[in-house]
């Protein structure tokens, strides 16, 4: 997979090459580009921003910048890429969104700051090419960098070859539309804490009965909005009686 991400601060994205991003940049599983905006300005100041029409506080960023950033990054002859545009505004960002883009080739990501980008940078970039204004929660940020850096993470982890252990993924928190339950190592007793009898008992059966009930529990608890919204096929008979 390519990933382009183009910031006013390139350094926020050095996260990227750490840990096991920089590992699957290394492996080439992902090619990662960074591109500062102002490198498309053509002022002396590099301005990207301007001030509201309409008026209101903040700043708006440039449509001329965007569009000619957007224009070179994106250039292809064969197929565009996916924008995504970080923005408070936007869709919820859910671990759907990252199964979805893990199948995409090539992600171009848009950080804004100031007030936003814009917006007929968005529609002009929407004939070219499929266009997501994504949000990773409800807060505002400072800008998309973070967001990003979230966004990219999340998707990179569950391209084949970047995890040491693919099943991890699979277990993940969400993938089954629950919260992962708790999780314990060595040693048995810590603290005076023991882990849970079942883990130790060697009867898979139990084991997985137990792990879902965990997971129920902690739903249940923490994110009652997800149960409202699984499908009555993923719960079974057993998980309703819980
Ligand atoms: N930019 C500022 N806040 C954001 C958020 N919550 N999600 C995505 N991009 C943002």
């Amino acid at each position: 997979m390519r990933i382009d991400v183009i910031t006013i601060f390139p350094e926020y994205l050095t996260p990227l090459r750490e840990a096991l991003l920089g590992k699957a940049i290394e492996r080439e599983k992902i090619s990662v580009g960074v591109h500062d905006l102002r490198e498309w300005t053509h002022d002396v100041h590099r301005a990207v921003d301007d001030s509201p029409y309409g008026g209101g506080p903040g700043m708006v960023m440039k449509p001329q910048v965007w569009g000619e950033a957007l224009d070179e990054v994106c250039a292809t002859s064969g197929e565009p890429p996916r924008l995504v545009v970080p923005t408070p505004a936007g869709q919820p960002f859910t671990q759907r969104t990252a199964v979805r883009w893990s199948h995409e080739p090539w992600l171009v990501l848009a950080c804004g700051r100031y007030e936003g980008i814009d917006q007929r940078v968005i529609e002009d970039a929407s004939r070219r090419m499929p266009v997501e204004e994504v949000s990773i929660g409800d807060y505002v940020l400072v800008g998309g960098e973070v967001a990003a850096l979230t966004m990219i993470e999340s998707v990179a982890r569950l391209l084949p070859g970047v995890l040491g252990n693919p099943a991890s993924a699979e277990q993940d928190s969400f993938s089954d539309g629950l919260l992962e339950g708790p999780c314990y190592t060595r040693p048995e007793v810590w603290r005076d804490l023991s882990v849970p009898p079942v883990l130790r008992s060697g009867d898979h059966a139990a084991i997985a009965r137990w792990r879902r009930d965990q997971s129920l529990e902690r739903t249940y608890e923490r994110r009652h909005d997800l149960l409202d919204s699984m499908s009555e096929e993923s719960l079974t008979a057993r998980d309703r009686g819980r």
